[in-house]
């Protein structure tokens, strides 16, 4: 369902991250999510969609608030407002399903659905930060070394450090 694995990079092995940019570490997470659905999609037992589900749900819990808090306000007056207002907008929606989601089974009604779903916000969602956001980011003068350290600490806060 998605064509981005080519630039694929697993974080977890103890050197990663120090003194990446903030734009390598969102990709990073966005591969990682997507590779998360992949796999969701291919899991039968509920156990395994549950387990994958929490998963997800918790990854793109924490990568939209690390995104919100510190990376978008980052690209305020370098990335259009519109675009960014927006993104906010998708990031409400996807929360509004996980929220569902999370009150669910797998086997229940609608449940592989709204994944479903969830995963094809995310794909948008994603292609338009990738292509249309950091692009904008990456020709500017932002320090996206110092602001991919801010973002390691806070993921790290959240519980969900590399
Ligand atoms: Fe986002
Ligand atoms: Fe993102």
């Amino acid at each position: 369902m998605t064509t981005r694995t080519a630039e694929k990079t697993k974080s977890g092995n103890g050197s990663s991250g120090k003194g990446t940019d903030a734009v390598k570490l969102l990709k990073q997470d966005h591969r990682e999510v997507e590779d998360l659905f992949e796999t969701f999609e291919k899991a039968r037992s509920k156990d395994r969609k549950t387990e994958l589900a929490k998963k997800i749900c918790d990854a793109l819990r924490v990568h939209m608030q690390v995104e919100e808090e510190i990376f978008y306000p980052a690209c305020r007056g370098i990335v259009d407002d519109d675009q960014l207002d927006e993104g906010v907008v998708e990031h409400d929606s996807a929360r509004k399903l996980i929220a569902e989601i999370e009150k669910m089974a797998p086997g229940d009604d609608l449940y592989d659905a709204k994944m479903t779903v969830l995963s094809e916000q995310v794909d948008h969602h994603v292609e338009e930060e990738e292509d249309e956001v950091f692009p904008t980011v990456k020709k500017s003068d932002l320090d996206l070394v110092s602001i991919g350290e801010q973002m390691r600490r806070r993921k790290a806060e959240l519980g969900a450090g590399d």
